[in-house]
């Protein structure tokens, strides 16, 4: 799946632009998965939320029924499964779904032993018990007991005998399920049109929630072949992985109901099926939606990409695609961005939906990149599959590697393959850089609870799985990297694989190709640097002595690290380079240090390592060759390529802050910003002044920080304003934005009042909406920020009218930028109500608001005031605790910010990571601050023209 974080950087950009870890945490799995575990059956029972006594265990090792993993006695080959949703409440006010499923496994063990995954559901009881066991020409042994065992979510069935090691077997249950709105297993989702109230059924399994919709042996290496019947209202569509027979009218306890049955699937993984009820439209190649959304056209552009995305994807991987269909719909309540359901792919509406009357340059490239990611996985990933969790990153970190590839393919025009730096690695080494960190990959045995799975869902998955993945192509060329994959993929397709097995397949490329791509040793030896310990170096390259060294990054260089690694926390770097504009044959660097004379140099010559950002590092000189890199920002700043600037920018700072380089060496890379007018290096600017934002923007700093930042914006301001003739015609350009983001930000007057005056305009005439597409977040939020009550209360009822996903996220965002509390403390109520904010969109709100210097103080009330709601009751699977403790903390620099933190722990999880970001603001905060007064006051004052 693809999280919802690059939407949420991409509209906030400045403001909210590193809250990234958006991994999706179900507090109540949480809550369950503290309580003692009981540990065998007291008797049987019918009900999954009843909790029944619990005999003390006897000391020994755990029983099956308490260990996470399945045992490896059985294997699943074939499931039978009707289900039947209710789109209407049932007379206690629930929406159920009620089924059956008949599941065919194969004994590889002798065992007496049944389990397989099964999580709120009440079961009818057959026989006495609560399911039925037959045998395959033979007798099954008959049942002696089953239950539930709620903490590792199994149901159990003992045996008087034993199922024989050869034999199949048939397993059958009946059951009821609540088809809640909790955005996990099989749920509900609601929407309005023409201002009636329709209710529709989807699915949400990755990780572990197929379990909720009928038992199974929910595993991602469990691959059997699925057989649906679904039973649905007359005037609905049912969909699924698979295609349909034709739908026949059934008359089921007194009601006229469509039953749709789907042709087998293929040997496939629980975790990507999906099954959805509705009363969607859809164009030819099936991408489905709400009517409205589809008479409006707004699933053209995907209509429109899909074919050349898969076609391109058809020809990367050397292989058809694999399924006879393929749907995608967009629903009105999801969780994540995406999810790549075999052959049904679904889609929050802003990642699919695209309507250029409302959707910025930004939406677009967001629908482009998560529908490449997503039908990247219908080969990687859904074709051959992880055998288990610990390598979701090779999975994950790929499809969004591959999804800027298959996008560009698209839009070529973009320059994705560069905006990847930007958007993924940039972000992910200031997430990298921390003890608290982790690696790619992990033993099998460290994820086993669905928590532990859920955990896996971060920035480290997919942004450094897909930075790893980059550089090694890039080493050893992206020809023999697809030659690899592809015979990789011929040879474990329908199957499970681990990480090494894919290394094998590129060794034997790389072995084969010609001329010898002169590896210092194999692709395994040097991924594994990469994947089994965390972090990254910074590469010092001194150009007097061409002495290169490296040493693990850390922002914090006096933080301890506890981990140990078996590497010692040294990589096998490889280092291209360029001398004064002219690239050089690469190199590796495979030792703590080496030396290479051909990087001494001397005069006006500069150096420059790490090309394009192909490699996962930092890079440090000798002060005389950052000296000799400014001159030439200074001077010509296109000598260094576009992205190599944005990563000098990156790496200054970064490295200052980890007291590698004075910090005016940092503020001084921002100087030549008078003459940038791409959007990258000014994105990373932005990025990287917004700490200094974060720490200074309640303390007397800010107005010279101000004033020097409204220096440097205002040519940049100029500039489109000259080209698109004073606002009016806006070309498809990043730039822009950030410019007048940049610019309102800090204040200067000119985009103040033109933001001002588009705002009111609109205030004016509602229906006809005067500013453009791509600069809409930013008007409406610094509209809102100088008005009141009544623009708030306009900008609430276009939420409420927005029929355009992306127009609504935009608004929901603006409406946080009040400087008024007593609205901002209101908005924040409305997020406890789903009826005013979906509870998709609840954390978004929240940390937006949060990213305000004007509501976080009250955010961080509100949540100490409603935690146990808000993750218990309250969320249940939509709002993650880690982006909101994050944002609600991360401006914390003081000695009482952190005292307040510590207070609290007890109720959050991660506190220690708020704690030990706080502890390193306090130290960054106190040693700098009169020093970067006394920089920004010098070089705001206005200078003399030569
Ligand atoms: C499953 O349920 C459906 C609908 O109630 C019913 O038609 C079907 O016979 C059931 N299947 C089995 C094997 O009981
Ligand atoms: C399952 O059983 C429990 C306990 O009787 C009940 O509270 C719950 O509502 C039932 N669930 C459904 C979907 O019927
Ligand atoms: C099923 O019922 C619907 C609604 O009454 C009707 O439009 C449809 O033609 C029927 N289908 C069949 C196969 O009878
Ligand atoms: C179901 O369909 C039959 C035949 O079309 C019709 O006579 C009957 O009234 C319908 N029942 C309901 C409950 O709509
Ligand atoms: C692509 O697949 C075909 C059929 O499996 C195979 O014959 C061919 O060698 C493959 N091409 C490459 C470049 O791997
Ligand atoms: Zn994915």
């Amino acid at each position: 799946s693809r999280a919802l974080a690059l939407a949420l950087a991409l509209v906030s950009v400045g403001a909210l632009a590193s809250i990234i870890a958006l991994s999706v945490l179900y507090a109540k799995e949480k809550t369950k998965d503290l309580e003692p575990s009981p540990t065998s059956p007291a008797a049987a029972t019918t009900t999954a939320d009843s909790s029944f006594p619990s005999p003390s265990s006897s000391p020994g090792p755990p029983v099956p029924w308490q260990q996470y993993r399945l045992p490896d006695t059985l294997a699943p080959v074939h499931y039978a499964i009707t289900l039947w949703p209710r789109l209407e409440p049932d007379g206690r006010g629930l929406f159920i779904f009620t089924g059956n499923s008949t599941v065919r496994f194969v004994c590889l063990k002798d065992t007496d032993l049944i389990l397989i995954h099964s999580n709120r559901l009440n079961f009818t009881l057959l026989q006495g018990h609560e399911a039925q066991l037959m045998a395959l020409g033979a007798t099954a042994p008959a049942i002696k007991t089953t239950w539930l065992e709620l903490t590792t979510d199994y149901l159990v069935v003992q045996l008087e005998g034993r199922l024989e090691a050869g034999r199949s077997y048939l397993l059958h249950t009946e059951f009821v399920g609540e088809l809640a709105d909790d955005l996990a297993g099989f749920y509900r989702s609601k929407y309005k049109e023409n201002g009636v109230e329709k209710i529709l059924a989807t699915t949400q399994m990755q990780p572990t929630d197929a379990r909720k919709a009928f038992p199974c042996f929910d595993e991602p290496a469990m691959k059997a072949v699925f057989d649906l019947t679904m039973i649905h209202p007359l005037e609905t569509v049912a969909l699924s992985n698979s295609i349909n027979y034709d739908p026949i009218n059934v008359t089921i306890e007194g009601r006229n109901l469509t039953m749709t049955r789907f042709h087998s699937t293929e040997m496939m993984s629980t975790y990507l099926l999906a099954f959805v009820v509705m009363r969607f439209f859809h164009n030819q190649i099936r991408i489905w939606a709400r009517k409205q959304a589809i008479l409006e056209g707004q699933g053209d552009y995907a209509l429109e990409k899909t074919g050349p995305i898969l076609s391109y994807f058809q020809n990367y991987y050397n292989q058809t695609y694999p399924l006879t269909k393929s749907d995608q719909i967009a629903l009105p309540d999801f969780s994540a961005g995406a999810m790549e359901n075999w052959g049904l792919i679904t889609y929050r509406e802003s990642a699919l939906l695209y309507n250029p009357a409302f959707s910025s340059i930004e939406d677009k490239e967001y629908v482009a990149t998560v529908i490449s990611h997503e039908l990247a996985h219908m080969w990687f990933g859904n074709l051959v599959t992880m055998r288990w969790w610990n390598d979701l990153w090779l999975n994950e970190g790929f499809a969004t590697y591959v999804s800027y590839l298959g996008a560009d393919s698209a839009e070529p025009t973009w320059k994705l393959n560069d905006l990847m730096v930007v958007f993924e690695i940039h972000g992910v080494m200031q997430e990298d850089d921390v003890p608290t960190s982790h690696p790619l990959s992990c033993e099998e045995g460290e994820v086993q609870k669905p928590q532990q799975i859920r955990h896996l869902f971060d920035t480290i998955t997919y942004s450094k799985g897909a930075a790893v993945l980059r550089m090694l192509s890039d080493s050893i060329t992206e020809e023999v990297f697809t030659q690899g994959l592809r015979t990789y993929l011929e040879e474990h397709k329908y199957n499970s694989t681990i990480c090494t097995d894919l290394w094998k397949h590129l060794q034997v490329a790389v072995d084969e190709a010609s001329p010898g791509l002169g590896l210092p040793t194999s692709v395994e030896d040097i991924m594994n640097r990469w994947v089994l310990q965390m972090g990254y170096p910074v590469v010092t390259v001194d150009t007097r002595t061409g002495r290169l060294s490296q040493k693990h990054f850390l922002i914090d260089p006096e933080a301890e690290m506890d981990r140990p690694s078996p590497f010692n926390y040294e990589w096998i770097v490889p280092i291209s380079w360029m001398k004064t504009g002219v690239k050089q044959s690469p190199l590796w660097l495979t030792t703590k240090e080496a030396t290479n004379s051909n990087m001494t140099i001397g005069g006006a010559d500069w150096l420059l390592v790490n090309l394009r950002t192909s490699g996962f590092y930092r890079v440090n000189y000798d002060q005389e060759n950052w000296e000799r890199l400014l001159a030439q920002l200074d001077t010509n700043h296109q000598e260094i390529p576009e992205i190599n600037r944005a990563q000098l920018i990156s790496d200054a700072f970064n490295l200052a802050r980890s007291k590698l380089v004075n910090f005016t060496l940092a503020l001084r890379t921002t100087k030549y910003l008078v003459r940038e007018t791409e959007y990258t290096p000014w994105l990373t600017v932005s990025n990287n002044l917004n700490y200094y934002f974060l720490m200074f923007d309640r303390s007397p700093l800010y107005g010279p920080m101000q004033a020097y930042m409204v220096k440097q914006v205002e040519p940049l301001f100029n500039h489109f304003k000259d080209i698109t003739a004073n606002w009016t015609k806006i070309p498809d350009k990043y730039n822009q934005v950030v410019a007048i983001q940049l610019a309102c930000k800090n204040g200067l007057k000119a985009c103040e009042d033109l933001t001002y005056n588009l705002f009111n305009a609109w205030m004016k005439n509602p229906s006809n909406n005067p500013i453009s597409p791509n600069l809409r977040s930013t008007v409406y939020c610094n509209g809102l920020a100088a008005g009141g009550q009544r623009e708030w209360d306009f900008a609430w009822s276009m939420y409420k009218n927005a029929s355009v996903a992306s127009e609504a996220e935009k608004l929901l965002w603006a409406m946080a930028c009040s400087k008024q509390p007593w609205i901002l403390t209101r908005y924040l109520e409305y997020c406890l109500d789903s009826e005013r904010i979906r509870k998709q969109d609840a954390s978004y709100v929240i940390n937006s608001i949060a990213a305000n210097v004007v509501g976080q103080p009250l955010v961080w009330d509100f949540v100490r005031a409603n935690w146990n709601y808000l993750f218990n009751d309250y969320g249940n699977g939509s709002i993650s605790f880690e982006s909101l403790l994050y944002s609600v903390t991360r401006r914390f620099a003081s000695e009482f910010e952190y005292k307040e933190v510590k207070l609290n722990n007890p109720r959050f999880p991660d506190f220690h990571q708020a704690l030990e970001r706080t502890r390193v603001n306090i130290k960054w905060v106190s040693s700098h601050k009169d020093q970067i007064l006394s920089w920004f006051t010098e070089e705001a004052k206005p200078k003399p023209q030569p």
